[in-house]
């Protein structure tokens, strides 16, 4: 998977790492090479059962992308251990979901933590805030560019037959018997949120909200936490089956299991028996939201976000969301309070001024 360079070499998806059964091997033995990206994107641009479905910044779009996609693999024909520095078969780069990791990968292991010119006021001003935004949250200002990625998963719409309509090109909603009503969207703005390098994790038989949201492994930091960056996320939607008396997510048997009878109770009570967790009977389906971290697909330099990206009356950052009283351009940094614009108005009541000049 990680070597072959004939394009040829293939596992069985559903066989437990099996490989096909024609394969030329000793072709393939002869041909063995540092992986390429179609080798690493062989299992990561198809997670989640698809091109680009899971992550959201990782999909063949990859495998020879234009500049402006991403200036790294695109401009700079970067592979993916270019970044990801493997040391003995350890290959660098921690994920949003899991917890193993093989250390970690950051754009300062090349760049310079203040990577913007210092003698021009608007470029220092950058620099100025690299210590609590993330360099992704100006440098991949959307991502999925190029595939639609999945947003949103309700379980609950499984087992029956039922007709969506599509209108939008960049929203695509779709129904499967088996899955459920899926929405997936392209050139998505991320959602922000404070990050400090470590993520919370919903495990096997945690307890959930029954009534609101279970978010699955939000990220940890908030505005107060020094650590913390504003860091770019595919938010993920999903509706899925939890036990209403025991109060957490329900394990469902799928394989050989409600993919065949389409039997909600039934995938439950064989699902959490092999899981080893009491089911009550009781079926309810909650929402749940996942956090993916964007890392990738960067644009040149002059698609970045810059001031009034963020600093205006239709800014793309929500920063009472993020623990601002107001824009800070107006209110002041998280650790510096700026007092001179205490009676300014608010950045939310500020029309644009256009619409003043109409009026004279
Ligand atoms: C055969 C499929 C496969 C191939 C090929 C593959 N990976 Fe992975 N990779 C995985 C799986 C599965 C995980 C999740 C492992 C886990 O749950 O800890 C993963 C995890 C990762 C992670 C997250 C690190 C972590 O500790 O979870 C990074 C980064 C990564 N892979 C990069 C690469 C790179 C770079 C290549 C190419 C040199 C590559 N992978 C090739 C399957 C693959
Ligand atoms: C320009 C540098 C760069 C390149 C090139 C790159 N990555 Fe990454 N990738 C990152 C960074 C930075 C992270 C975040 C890692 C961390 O926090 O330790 C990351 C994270 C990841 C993750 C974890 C995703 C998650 O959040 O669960 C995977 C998987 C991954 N990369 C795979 C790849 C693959 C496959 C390629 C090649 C197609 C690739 N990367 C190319 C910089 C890069
Ligand atoms: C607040 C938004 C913001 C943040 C945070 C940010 N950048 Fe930038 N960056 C920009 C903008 C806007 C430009 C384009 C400036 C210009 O017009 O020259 C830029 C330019 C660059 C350039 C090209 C510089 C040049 O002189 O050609 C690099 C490289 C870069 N950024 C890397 C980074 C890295 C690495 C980080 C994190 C340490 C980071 N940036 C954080 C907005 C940001
Ligand atoms: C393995 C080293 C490496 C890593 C890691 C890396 N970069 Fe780069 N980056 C480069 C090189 C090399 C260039 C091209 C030469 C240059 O412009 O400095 C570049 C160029 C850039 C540019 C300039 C694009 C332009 O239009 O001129 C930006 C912006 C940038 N990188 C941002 C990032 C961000 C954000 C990350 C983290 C997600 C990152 N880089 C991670 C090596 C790296
Ligand atoms: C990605 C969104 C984003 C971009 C792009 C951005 N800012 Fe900011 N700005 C912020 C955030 C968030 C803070 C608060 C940072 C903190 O709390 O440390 C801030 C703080 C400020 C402040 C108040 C801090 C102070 O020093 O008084 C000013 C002024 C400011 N930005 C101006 C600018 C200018 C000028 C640019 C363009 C060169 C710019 N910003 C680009 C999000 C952004």
């Amino acid at each position: 998977m990680c070597h072959d360079t004939t394009g040829t070499y293939k596992k069985i998806p559903t066989g437990c790492g099996k490989e096909k059964e024609d394969l030329n091997l000793v072709k393939i033995a002869q041909s063995v090479g540092p992986p390429t990206r179609a080798n690493c994107g062989a299992c990561h641009w198809y997670g989640g059962g698809g091109d680009a479905i899971k992550h959201g910044d990782l999909d063949s779009t990859l495998k020879d992308p234009p500049y402006s996609h991403d200036v790294h693999m695109g401009g700079e024909d970067f592979s993916c251990q270019e970044c990801h520095v493997a040391h003995k078969h350890k290959i660098s780069g921690s994920s949003t979901t899991s917890a193993v990791s093989e250390g970690s990968v950051s754009c300062t292991d090349c760049h310079d933590e203040k990577p913007h010119s210092d003698e021009h006021p608007l470029l220092k001003k950058l620099n100025d805030h690299c210590n609590s935004i993330a360099c992704q949250t100006c440098h991949i200002p959307t991502f999925a560019k190029a595939k639609p990625t999945l947003m949103f998963w309700d379980w609950s719409k499984a087992g029956k037959t039922m007709k969506v309509s599509q209108d939008d090109p960049y929203c695509i909603t779709t129904h499967h018997k088996k899955k459920g009503l899926l929405i997936k969207k392209q050139n998505v703005r991320p959602d922000y949120a404070w990050y400090n390098g470590k993520h919370r994790q919903y495990l096997t038989g945690d307890s959930v909200n029954l009534d609101g949201i279970t978010y699955l492994n939000s990220p940890v930091g908030d505005i107060s936490d020094p650590k913390a960056k504003i860091t770019p996320y595919k938010l993920f939607s999903g509706i899925q089956p939890a036990d209403a008396k025991y109060e957490y997510l329900i394990i469902p048997k799928l394989w050989g299991g409600y993919w065949k009878h389409f039997d909600w109770d039934r995938a439950a009570r064989d699902g959490m028996k092999a899981a080893g967790l009491k089911y009550s009977g009781k079926i309810k389906f909650v929402n749940t939201k996942m956090y993916w971290r964007i890392n990738h697909e960067v644009v040149p330099k002059d698609q970045a976000l810059s001031c009034t990206n963020c600093h205006s009356y239709d800014g793309v950052m929500d920063f009472e969301a993020l623990g601002y009283k107001d824009d800070p351009a107006i209110v002041g940094c998280r650790f510096t309070k700026r007092t001179d614009h205490k009676e300014k108005v608010p950045i939310k009541k500020l029309k644009p001024k256009f619409w003043r000049s109409k009026k004279n």
